[in-house]
């Protein structure tokens, strides 16, 4: 595993469309396990393949919480429903936040790293982190979608 540079807000990177995975190969999955390591490192709750430099359809989320970690391949939302007032931020981003509206759930259909396809069901935050990662994949920033005037700075505390 390794970790990898994250492209940060101004990289063209950010704004490019992201390919359809053909086949969930063993590259794949080390580019699933790089990911991860790397959101971990910056305590993200989301990364996405471009956010890493890579231009595939490929996110991995991580609430921290009982659950495992999220590896989806072409993820695809089928279904929104309701909505949430949120507040978010993103690894490209470093120390930024804006409130946005989310959908309050969501199904997403994906591949998992066998290539296997999974249904999720997911409310709150993580249906709020799957739609902020399926963003990424085709050039959208949760800037984009921020309630106007509402992006803060807020400083980092120290180690
Ligand atoms: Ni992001």
């Amino acid at each position: 595993m390794a970790i990898r540079e994250i492209r940060q807000n101004g990289d063209e990177i950010l704004r490019k469309k992201s390919r359809v995975v053909e086949v969930v190969d063993d590259k794949i999955r080390e580019l699933l396990e790089d990911m991860l390591e790397t959101m971990h490192k910056y305590n993200g709750v989301g990364l996405a393949a471009p956010q890493v430099g890579i231009l595939k359809r490929v996110v991995v989320i991580d609430l921290y919480d009982e659950s495992e970690p999220l590896k989806l391949v072409n993820p695809v939302i089928i279904k929104e429903k309701g909505k949430q007032e949120v507040e978010e931020g993103c690894l490209s981003f470093p120390n930024q936040y804006a409130k946005m509206i989310r959908p309050e759930e969501i199904v997403v259909e994906a591949l998992n790293e066998n290539g296997e396809k999974i249904k999720i069901k997911a409310k709150g935050l993580l249906a709020q982190a799957i739609c902020h990662e399926v963003d990424h994949l085709d050039g959208i920033l949760f800037v984009d979608n921020m309630i106007p005037g509402t992006l803060e700075y807020v400083e980092p505390k120290e180690d």
